[in-house]
């Protein structure tokens, strides 16, 4: 052990005053893949609650949606649209997706073997924080994919983003049936990636553990149910409007009293 250590001071900086030597570089690592793992799941995490008030902007009407497209596109900005700032939002979004999905690559099961022992184990152990990391695993697993094709298609066609259009996608398009899926799957990953976070960094930690961790969790339910119930809503809109728009599938939404904001 004491020799370990030694070898550990070995080819650090001087650490004579310091009680406890300090680790070397390459040990270092795995703690910072970890603090990463979790900026990046933080900055998603909240991204999807901003997300949804965005999206939901429909619930208040075709203007209020058009709206929040627009302003995204700098419309209020530069007196007119530029769909490639879209993009690059996108682009920096997606980015941030891989990197988390890379990171969490380290933590998977990878073989049979070590999944079967895991789920021997959640089974035994019965502890419900355990059995929520398996979800978050399953649920992370089908963003991969989900993820990927909605970010493509919102980073390549940045000008179809809008009450009609939006609503064609969901319903003519079938994006519903992946949006449905998704909503599920991001809910609950991000909902447990974020209680999960509070819980491993300490914060909102109290006099009695225990009665923290009782109060995250049914915290992390009631924004798991609000976000549920706000996307299922939202959802169920874009169908309603992309059902009634549909023989007019491909025309934009455009408020009375404004000329087209795309020059083509
Ligand atoms: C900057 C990046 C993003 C943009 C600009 C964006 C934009 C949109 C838009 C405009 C919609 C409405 C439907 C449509 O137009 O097709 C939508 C829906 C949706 N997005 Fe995104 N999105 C982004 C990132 C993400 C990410 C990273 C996820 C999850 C991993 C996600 C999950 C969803 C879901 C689940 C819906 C359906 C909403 C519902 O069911 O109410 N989005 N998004």
């Amino acid at each position: 052990m004491a020799e370990s250590v030694t070898q550990v001071k070995s080819g650090t900086e001087n650490m004579t005053d310091s009680p406890v030597a300090p680790l070397a570089p390459a040990a270092r690592w795995p703690a910072r893949l970890d603090l990463l793992q979790s900026g990046t799941g933080l900055l998603l995490g909240l991204f999807m609650w901003v997300h949804m008030m965005f999206v939901s902007s429909i619930l208040l009407g075709n203007d209020a949606m058009w709206t929040v497209a627009r302003f995204f596109e700098g419309y209020y900005f530069f007196g007119r649209s530029l769909p490639w700032l879209v993009s690059l939002l996108v682009g920096c979004v997606f980015a941030l997706v891989i990197a988390h999905a890379a990171l969490a690559l380290r933590k998977f099961p990878s073989s049979y073997r070590q999944y079967r022992e895991f789920r021997d184990h959640m089974d035994a152990m019965k502890h419900s924080d355990t059995s929520l990391w398996y979800w978050q695993v399953v649920t992370g697993f089908g963003l991969f994919f989900m993820a990927s094709v909605h970010l493509y298609i919102m980073m390549t066609h940045p000008s179809r983003i809008g009450p009609f259009e939006s609503a064609d996608r969901v319903w003519t398009d079938l994006m519903w049936p992946l949006y449905l899926v998704m909503l599920f799957a991001v809910e609950f990953h991000g909902g447990i990636g974020l209680y999960r976070l509070a819980l491993k960094w300490g914060w909102f930690e109290g006099s009695n553990p225990s009665v923290t961790r009782r109060r995250l969790k049914a915290f992390k339910w009631v924004i798991t149910v609000f976000f549920l119930a706000l996307g299922l809503a939202t959802l169920a809109a874009y169908v309603k409007i992309g059902i009634e728009h549909a023989p007019d599938y491909g025309q934009p939404y455009v408020p009375t009293g404004i000329t087209a904001v795309h020059t083509p």
